[in-house]
């Protein structure tokens, strides 16, 4: 019998079929990602091309394999949702029977005390229903509400980053530096979370002497040890004594301890996205309409 039609069939589907779900799929999803106002609540553009140091920067990251130790993928799990009461207006009692005929778990609000100390989460992790109730409940009754989003998991929890990773985070960055192991923290945020960039120089210089007990290795080759001279350079990097060079010298970054440093201050993915609803803490004082 002649195999070969159904030989090349099964090839043919085997082969289409993976070409649907690994080049067409996503080039429909993210291929046509450009610089956009994509975000939530600002008229942000995000995400912004990296300076060009911070481009070389993340070079140099990939050359020194910093991704074997370190990721840049923020993983969320979900949202949670709270209702601030921001301000209660003239009328408190009506505010309260607002609140009670919401139907979101509140019997009766009777205790004076419950409308003190705003703004107040007046209904921590609820659902998305109850919220747009109690929420438009308390404007009708003439108070000010804010709904707030809240994006949950361990990286999160962990300060890692303040909302998940979205394909926009990596947009270009050529090669993307995702990285599958933990040895240090994730990097996906670092830049928000520490923005000098010369604690990041001293770390790299010298990690113990920033965070003790650090297991990170130091990268002193990414610095020159040179004799001060008369003019010693304003690049030159304040080391502390136990592990400043002889007297005399002085600790140079090379450019490309520059361009990393630069570039992991630029590791910011704190703009919130429309994937990744979320209310923003600056934001947290003024009202908003209850999310669709
Ligand atoms: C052998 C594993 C390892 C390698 C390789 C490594 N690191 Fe680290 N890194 C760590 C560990 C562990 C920590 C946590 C302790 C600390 O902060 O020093 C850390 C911390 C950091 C931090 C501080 C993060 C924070 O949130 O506090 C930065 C920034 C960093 N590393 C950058 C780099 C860069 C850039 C490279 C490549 C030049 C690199 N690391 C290579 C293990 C590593």
């Amino acid at each position: 019998m002649n195999y070969g039609p159904l030989v090349f069939l099964t090839a043919f589907v085997a082969l289409s079929a993976s070409w649907f779900g690994f080049v067409l799929t996503p080039q429909i999803q993210i291929g046509r990602l450009t610089e956009s106002t994509n975000t939530l609540n600002t008229a942000e553009l995000y995400p912004k091309a990296r300076p060009g140091q911070a481009a070389q920067g993340l070079q140099v990251y990939r050359a020194n394999g910093c991704a074997a130790c370190h990721t840049q993928q923020t993983v969320q799990e979900g949202t949670s949702i709270d209702v601030y009461l921001l301000e209660v207006g003239t009328n408190a009692a009506a505010v309260a029977t607002a609140l009670v005929n919401a139907n979101v778990g509140f019997t009766r609000i009777d205790d004076p005390g419950f409308f003190l100390n705003l703004p107040k989460n007046i209904l921590p992790g609820t659902t998305i229903e109850a919220a747009k109730r109690a929420f438009k409940g308390a404007q009708s009754a003439g108070a000010k509400a804010q709904i707030r989003i809240n994006p949950q998991g361990p990286d999160i929890a962990r300060h890692w980053g303040v909302r998940g990773s979205v394909a926009a985070d990596y947009l270009f960055d050529q090669p993307v530096m995702l990285g599958s192991q933990r040895v240090g923290p994730d990097l996906s945020n670092v830049g928000a979370r520490l923005p000098d960039v010369n604690w990041h120089l001293l770390h790299l210089y010298a990690p113990q002497q920033v965070v003790k007990g650090s297991l990170m290795p130091p990268h002193r080759f990414l610095f020159n040890v040179s004799k001060a001279g008369q003019h010693p350079s304003p690049d030159a990097l304040q080391v502390p004594p136990e592990v400043a060079p002889a007297p005399g010298y002085e600790v140079v970054p090379k450019p490309e301890a520059l361009a990393l440093a630069a570039y992991l201050v630029s590791l910011n993915s704190s703009t919130p996205v429309f994937e990744t609803p979320m209310t923003l803490a600056s934001s947290a004082t003024s009202t908003n309409s209850p999310a669709k």
